[in-house]
This record gives structure tokens, sequence and C-alpha cells, in this order.
């Protein structure tokens, strides 16, 4: 049975005293909540996951990475590999979120090139993809989003799924307070299950977790994870208030 997720993207916010704040509110807020099949993930900034796991610690609360290289190691300023998050105790990453495609050019072959590599390393990868607002107004939108699923996933092998999150996130609904609505996310939901059920198998595609996000709110949440192929959302700008980030979890 597939789990259920919901993960807060933290972005580019927090320091270390907000870190430790968020995690311990979060903590208090959601520990009697009936969350057997559920997991309740937050992913900090790379100088935050430590404090994060700390503070995590003896909770459901799983900390991951928001990106990584795809190199094992060597000269490139500024960038985190595979064996520096698992040193830490980070085994799950965030990749191609529309954030790192848009204003890092991160591309389909450099993605799958980062997959390959966390993979390598036995790391759970929560894979983003996502259609522009100018693709979902031709109507291009399936086929954006059936490329960009050939393109980054279908190269892995059946056995890799098991390591596979998918974070549907369409474009035009990041931070704008413009959600897709349950029918929008449930048909892009169900066709990228049905393209993984044709490609690999029915079981291997019933058992992903596909994740919805794009203004994910306390008051939208229920009526979007109820859809069939929603498994959970991927929350941004709500995940850092630990009370709007514990109501969208009750949604769950
Ligand atoms: O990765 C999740 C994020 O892109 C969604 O952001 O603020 O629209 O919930 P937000």
């Amino acid at each position: 049975m597939r789990q259920k997720i919901v993960a807060g993207n933290w972005k580019m916010n927090n320091g270390k005293n907000e870190t430790k704040s968020l995690i311990n509110d979060l903590k208090s807020s959601i520990k009697d909540l009936p969350l057997d099949n559920t997991r309740v993930i937050v992913s900090p900034s790379y100088v935050n996951l430590t404090i994060a796991n700390e503070a995590a610690e003896n909770s459901k609360i799983e900390v991951v990475a928001q990106n990584m290289h795809q190199e094992k190691s060597g000269a490139y300023t500024g960038e985190i590999s595979a064996d520096m998050l698992k040193s830490i105790d980070v085994n799950t990453v965030i990749l191609g979120h529309s954030e790192r495609r848009e204003y890092f050019g991160e591309d389909d072959e450099l993605l799958a090139t980062k997959l390959n590599t966390a993979l390598a390393n036995d790391m759970e990868v929560i894979f983003c993809i996502g259609e522009k607002l100018e693709e979902r107004k031709l109507d291009n939108y399936l086929l954006e989003v059936g490329s960009q699923i050939r393109n980054g996933l279908f190269h892995i092998k059946d056995a890799d799924w098991q390591n596979i999150i998918i974070a549907y996130e369409p474009v035009w609904a990041i931070g704008t307070g413009e959600t897709a609505t349950p029918e929008q996310a449930q048909e892009m939901h169900s066709f990228i299950r049905n393209a993984i059920a044709k490609r690999y198998s029915k079981e291997i595609a019933d058992n992903v977790s596909i994740l919805y996000g794009g203004s994910v709110k306390p008051a939208n949440a229920k009526e979007i994870f109820s859809q069939p192929d929603v498994d959970g959302g991927l929350v941004g700008g709500a995940s850092l208030k630990a009370e709007d980030f514990t109501a969208i979890i009750k949604a769950i």
C-alpha cells in the first residue's frame, strides 16, 4: 500500500534558531495524531539539516535535502554531494524542483544524472515535475509532464521505484495562491500513474506516492488529498508555520 506523505519544502528560509523552534512546535502539534501510514517530512536548507535532524530526533518528522550535486566530490564550489548528505544522516533528496529548473538551468538530462547518483547512493528521491502556465493555457500540459517523466525517470530499473516519490507541482500554482483544482490534480496524477504502469507495471505504479504541490493550504488540502491518485502534498509557504502545516497534515 503506497504511503501518504506531507512534506514541507522550506526553500531558502529559516536560520538555526527558527529551524529548531519550528520543528519543536511541529513535534508537539503532531505527537498525538494518528499517522500510522503517513510520513511527515521537512526540507530545510543545507546549513540547517543537522540541527533539524537533532531537533526531530524521536519524532515522526523526517529531514530531507532540497537538492544535491551529481558528482561524488571535486572542484564544484558551493555544491553538496550525496556522500555529504548521507554523512549527516540525510538519505532523501528533492530533485528537479521547478525553481532549480528555472533559476539554475537544471534540465531533464542533468536531473536524470542527479537521479542516478542519488539511486547509486541508496538515497530516496522526491522527483518534481510540472508544467508552466503557457503549457497549461495551450493545453500542452500532459505532453510537457509526460516528457519530463520520460526523460527524467523512465531509464531507471524496476527495483529503483521503491526509492522514488513523485511531486507534481504546476509551476503556475507555486507561491501564487492559484491552486490547481482537485480535478486538475487528479487528472495529472492519474496520467502520471498510468504512464508508469504502461512503461513498467501496474504494481509499480500503484505503489508510487504521487504528491501535489502548489499553494496547498489548510483550506484546500482536504479536497486535494481526497483525490484517488493524490497521496499527499509538497508544501512551500504553509509549511513555514507549524499551525498551518499541522492543519494540512491533519487533512491527509
Ligand atoms: O515545493 C513546494 C513548493 O514549490 C510549493 O510552494 O508556497 O505554493 O506551497 P507553495
